[in-house]
């Protein structure tokens, strides 16, 4: 009995050594990055100005990648043509655009699946059976409204909180 008190106590000296060493770190870390206060409340500006139909660009919101993409007239008619009811996650181009402009899909360029970051947005870069985006880490398959069509991925890509702030500028946050 007297040998498993002292392993316990043992245990817990290493534990408290554990402990102090991540006190000491913790205040470093929190120098480098931003605090999670100001990471949620910041937004990113897009220039959407030069994204011809077609072309999708790379941008950051909150540390993840961000997608925005020109839609094609083809594109447009594909994302239409599907009956909202047949879709894993029902939701039409219009309801995941802004009025006005169903052509420019705003999504984070996350895969809900287990958060890859999808191929489809840069030139050259496979777009998967639906023409949208092809997450290579599990298959999954998002449409040209970055929604769920095949692949382990539950739901369609995220749109984030986003604004036309011009014509031609979206605020997203
Ligand atoms: Fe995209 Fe698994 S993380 S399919």
């Amino acid at each position: 009995d007297g040998v498993r008190r002292r392993d316990f106590i043992n245990i817990a000296a290493i534990s408290a050594a554990g402990v102090g060493g991540a006190a000491l770190l913790l205040p470093l870390i929190s120098q480098m990055a931003p605090s999670q206060d100001v990471l949620a409340e910041s937004t990113t500006e897009v220039d959407v100005a030069a994204i011809e139909p077609g072309q999708a660009i790379k941008a950051v919101f909150r540390k993840q990648p961000l997608f925005v993409r020109r839609l094609t007239p083809a594109e447009m008619a594909a994302a239409d043509a599907v009956p909202v009811d047949s879709l894993r996650d029902a939701a039409s181009l219009a309801d995941r655009t802004r009025e006005g402009h169903r052509d420019l899909l705003v999504t984070m360029g996350v895969c809900t699946h287990l958060g890859c970051v999808p191929l489809g947005a840069a030139e050259g870069e496979v777009k998967g059976e639906f023409g949208g985006y092809f997450c290579p880490c599990h298959g999954s398959h998002y449409d040209t409204a970055g929604r769920i069509r095949k692949g382990p991925a539950p739901t369609n890509l995220e749109v984030p909180e986003y604004a036309f702030t011009s014509d031609t500028t979206i605020t997203v946050g």
